[in-house]
Formats: structure tokens, C-alpha cells, sequence
């Protein structure tokens, strides 16, 4: 998606050789012109699987999963990280390891919004280890709902998630890979096709 990538290229900032800092359109303030068209990309490249839900993970997340939702015509659905004071039981968990930040949250969802007639797309902005990927499969699996693929924003090909994913036969499609940050420059991976 060439719109994200010069997003990427033109304000975001490279904060060390694995982390790039993208809160001027995704993480702190949003753009909600490029999120309509990343709802809309995902759409297409998923529309015929079937899809029920788009499942994320709170925060960052939200934005582009609430788009997608929307050119799907499915509800919406962001596990939470901590509890609410509305929702104590009747919940999936499963804990999500960040490797990034060292710690683990405990993420959930109500048994309500998803059960085995599901068939989910699971979305997040980042993929980095598949930490989050990872606890969400879980929570889908918890339900007996089915998995149709694995959406995300922003790749970073040169950690371990996307490979981890791919290998258990899940379809994962990334809107921008990263191949590399080193030396302060934003490199993407080139095989990609363009949208
Ligand atoms: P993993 O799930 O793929 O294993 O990722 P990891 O633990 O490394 O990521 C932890 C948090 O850091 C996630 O956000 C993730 O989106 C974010 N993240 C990972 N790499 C980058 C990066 O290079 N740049 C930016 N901007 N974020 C990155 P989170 O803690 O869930 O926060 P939120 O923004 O969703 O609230
Ligand atoms: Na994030
Ligand atoms: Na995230």
C-alpha cells in the first residue's frame, strides 16, 4: 500500500535498530483517510473467506480493525488487556508475553461476542515476535471459532512473528514489511506487491 509506506517514509521516526515510532498516524493520533483505505484493503484481500468478526487487541489496534469491520460488514471485536469493572467472568483469557517491552498482560474477551459459529480475521498494527497474534489464536480457540487469516499494518520482517505464523498454514497479510531499520533507515521488503 503505497500511501502507508510514504506515511512510514515521511513522519515515521526510527527509534533504534528494531522499534520505529508511528504516532503521528497510527499509535497517538490517528489518520483517518489512510485507515479507511486500510479497512478497505484488507477487505478486498479477505472478502471471500467468510469472515464474521475482526478481532484485535487494545489500543492501537482499534482504529484500522474498526475500518476493516466496517468494509467487511462485521462487528468489531478488541480483547482487553485489563479487566473491566463490567466484565469479571464469563471471559476467554490467555496471556500475551512482549518481548519488546518485557511484560506480560492478561488479555480477554466476553464468551458473548464470539462462540464455534465464528469465523475471525484477526487484525493488529504491529507484528513483531507474534506475541499478540499468538494470545489471540488462543482466545479464538477457547470459543471453538475458526481462523481466517491474520491482517496487519506494519510488518517487521526481520523478527520472528510473521514466519512463525505463516508456518502453521494461517494466511497473514501485511500492508507494509519492514526488511530492515539499521543505520536509521527504513527499508521495506521489495517482493510486496504494491496496491
Ligand atoms: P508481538 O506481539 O508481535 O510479539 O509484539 P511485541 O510484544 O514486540 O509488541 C508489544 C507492543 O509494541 C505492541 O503494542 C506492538 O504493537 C508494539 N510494537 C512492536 N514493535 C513496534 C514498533 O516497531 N513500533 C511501534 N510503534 N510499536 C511496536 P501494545 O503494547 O499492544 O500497545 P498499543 O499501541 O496497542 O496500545
Ligand atoms: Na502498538
Ligand atoms: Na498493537
Amino acid at each position: 500500500m503505497d500511501r502507508l509506506k510514504k506515511k512510514i517514509v515521511e513522519e515515521g521516526k526510527v527509534l533504534s535498530p528494531s522499534v520505529i515510532k508511528v504516532d503521528a498516524f497510527l499509535n497517538h493520533q490517528i489518520d483517518p483517510v489512510l485507515m479507511k483505505e486500510i479497512g478497505e484493503e484488507f477487505a478486498s484481500r479477505f472478502k471471500e473467506l467468510g469472515i464474521t468478526k475482526v478481532l484485535t487487541l487494545e489500543s492501537s489496534g482499534i482504529a484500522p480493525a474498526q475500518m476493516t469491520a466496517l468494509s467487511l460488514g462485521v462487528p468489531a471485536i478488541f480483547a482487553r488487556k485489563k479487566k473491566s469493572l463490567t466484565m469479571k467472568d464469563h471471559l476467554y483469557t490467555s496471556k500475551v508475553h512482549s518481548f519488546t517491552k518485557q511484560e506480560t498482560n492478561e488479555i480477554s474477551i466476553s464468551k458473548d461476542f464470539m462462540t464455534e459459529d465464528d469465523h475471525v480475521l484477526i487484525l493488529d498494527d504491529f507484528l513483531a515476535n507474534g506475541q499478540a497474534a499468538k494470545g489471540l489464536i488462543d482466545l479464538i480457540e477457547q470459543s471453538g471459532a475458526s481462523i481466517a487469516g491474520v491482517a496487519i499494518v506494519i510488518e517487521k520482517g526481520f523478527q520472528d512473528g510473521g514466519r512463525l505464523l505463516r508456518r502453521q498454514g494461517i494466511k497473514v497479510e501485511s500492508l507494509a514489511t519492514l526488511s530492515s531499520l539499521e543505520d536509521s533507515t527504513i527499508t521495506f521488503e521489495t517482493q510486496e506487491v504494491s496496491s
